[in-house]
């Protein structure tokens, strides 16, 4: 038998363990019953977001024994380590310093020597000369034209970031600039480029390769398929463009990488870095954020960064017991580790988070999804839960079935601004607007209710045959955004990027490195020159050998 990990040896772990079984399994609506205070007991504040646990299934006991245990495990410790860029990224041996890319211009945090200060707001002056450029439409294109379109090539963290805040902030689109549209592709099948290309106008596109390794297969294919559409389109005898002014006007690159971006062909000018040190899944408060500014302004995209720091000082500056990162991080481990719930659904209820939930299972699974601790011990409990989720109110017509009446165990995380549509000037519209902002809250509220309390929360419910009944005790946490602006966007993701890192800290993980994916991009490569040489199966498995021999005797039937 393997000995215990050293967390599952910590005194405050068993004395959780202990806790857990003497609560057995004490109903949610019995908790409730109990202690008739427990929004206010569990409720937090900061930075424009309020983030009620009183759903979740534990005890103002359970509570303190979780900060325990991250007092134990000296969480307090490793925010300070991470915010003054030690380097906690361990088997990469480098800091992980996405906080220094929201710290203000009067800030300094030297880091090894280095201010690092300086350079992130020489980066954040670079994206905002182009996003004047582009906004006031002298970015032209080789023909003169200015640029209407911006697509966006990258994947993970250089796509699903840019993406959901793009998509969440389209409210805040500045006024009277020049119309430009910013499109996203990232998939390496070539799906979203090939319908980009069939309707956009080559003259009038700019692509921005984003690739924080410009190694990425999924990213450069798709930017050769860009590059050789516009060539053959610009430079070609009827347009007759040099190929160099093509590329210069047509190509801005974002990487930590100048010297592949060079090679590639992208012009020194419209080169924009970050550092080794941003991780590609926090990195979306940098140049990789480019798309964001292009939409929503350089000084929304500033309101983004400053919201995102205020949430870095309250990390830093809050007690553990009022610190929501740390609360929510602990909510997390009681629910995975003591109670064995091993889902976890993310339901924003405003349609503007649509890929909220695509961003965090990057976030936190990518992060957390290991099993070896920092000293290379396979762990002996269990670590990031399965991450999904959708729009709370179109998964209600979805997969709310299984929540309320399924044989799973899931946590949910409600999440919802308070209000919204102040602004809309027509007062009919505003006002049905209105209507529909609280209905959606009423559905998210009622939900969550019903998971918690089941049957019990219809006050006069008959009996019901069992096919109709609602056993109820399914945690859940509700986060309410005063409203959803760039800055509580900022400090909402924040949060989530907190909450990783300490879950991390309390697991022994590294959150920053994701060596789970790189096999997987070996293996497809061997694989893909198999397939274009023809040979090269036999030695494979059954299964791999037949897909293989499958597709070969489709590409045998092309005419
Ligand atoms: O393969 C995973 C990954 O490395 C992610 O961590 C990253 O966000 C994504 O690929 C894209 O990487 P890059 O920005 O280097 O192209």
């Amino acid at each position: 038998m393997p000995s215990a990990s050293p967390l599952s040896r910590r005194p405050a772990w068993r004395a959780l363990v202990a806790h857990r079984e003497a609560l057995g399994e004490t109903h949610l609506k019995t908790l409730f019953a109990e202690q008739p205070d427990r929004y206010r007991a569990f409720t937090r504040s900061a930075a424009g977001l309020t983030l009620d646990l009183a759903k979740q299934r534990w005890t103002p006991e359970t509570r303190e024994r979780l900060l325990a245990l991250a007092r134990e495990a000296d969480v307090p410790g490793a925010i300070g380590r991470l915010l003054d860029g030690e380097r906690v990224n361990i088997s990469e041996d480098r800091p992980a310093l996405h906080t220094a890319l929201r710290l203000p211009e009067s800030a300094s945090l030297v880091v090894e020597g280095e201010d690092l200060v300086p350079a992130v707001h020489r980066t954040l002056a670079r994206m905002e000369a182009m996003v004047a450029r582009l906004h006031t439409g002298q970015w032209r294109g080789a023909t003169g034209k200015p640029i209407r379109d911006v697509v966006n090539l990258g994947v993970g963290g250089s796509d699903l970031g840019p993406l959901m805040v793009t998509h969440a902030l389209a409210d805040f689109r500045p006024e009277g600039v020049h119309g430009l549209e910013v499109h996203f592709a990232s998939t390496m099948d070539g799906s979203q480029l090939a319908d980009y290309l069939g309707r956009l106008n080559p003259e009038t596109t700019l692509f921005v390769l984003s690739s924080k390794s410009f190694t990425t297969i999924d990213t450069l294919s798709n930017a050769r398929t860009a590059r050789d559409w516009l060539l053959a389109r610009l430079t070609g005898e009827r347009v007759g463009m040099p190929a160099a002014l093509v590329m210069r006007q047509h190509f801005i690159g974002v990487s930590a990488s100048p010297e592949k971006m060079r090679d590639w062909g992208i012009a020194d000018a419209h080169q924009l870095e970050f550092w080794e040190w941003v991780g590609g899944r926090y990195s979306l408060w940098g140049a990789i954020g480019l798309p964001i500014a292009l939409v929503v302004g350089m000084d929304h995209f500033r309101e983004l960064l400053a919201g995102a720091h205020a949430m870095d000082r309250h990390f830093r500056e809050a007690e553990l017991a009022d610190n929501l990162p740390v609360l929510l991080a602990l909510a997390g481990i009681w629910n995975v580790n003591f109670l064995d719930i091993r889902a976890h659904s993310i339901l924003p209820y405003d349609g503007r988070l649509e890929y909220f939930a695509a961003y965090l299972e990057q976030l936190e699974m990518e992060s957390n999804g290991k099993s070896v601790t920092h000293d290379g011990r396979q762990v002996d409990y269990a670590t990031c839960p399965v991450l999904w989720g959708q729009l709370g109110p179109n998964a209600q017509h979805a997969f709310y079935q299984l929540l309320h009446q399924g044989t799973q165990a899931v946590v949910c995380d409600f999440i919802a601004p308070l209000r919204r549509y102040d602004e809309v000037e027509d007062a009919a519209t505003r006002a049905h607007l209105k209507e529909q902002h609280r209905l959606t809250l009423a559905n998210c509220f009622a939900q969550s209710r019903v998971l918690m309390l089941g049957d019990e929360a219809l006050a006069d419910g008959d009996a019901q045959p069992s096919h109709k009944r609602y056993r109820g005790n399914q945690p859940s946490t509700t986060l309410l955004l005063e409203r959803l602006t760039p800055a509580t966007l900022g400090a909402l993701i924040a949060l989530y990027e907190h909450k990783v890192y300490v879950q991390a800290v309390i697991w022994d993980i590294n959150p920053f490195d994701q060596w789970g994916v790189e096999l997987g991009k070996r293996i497809a490569g061997e694989t893909e020159r198999i397939l274009a040489r023809r040979r090269g199966q036999e030695a494979m498995d059954d299964s791999s050998r037949g897909l293989i021999e499958a597709f070969w005797a489709a590409e045998a039937e092309v005419p």
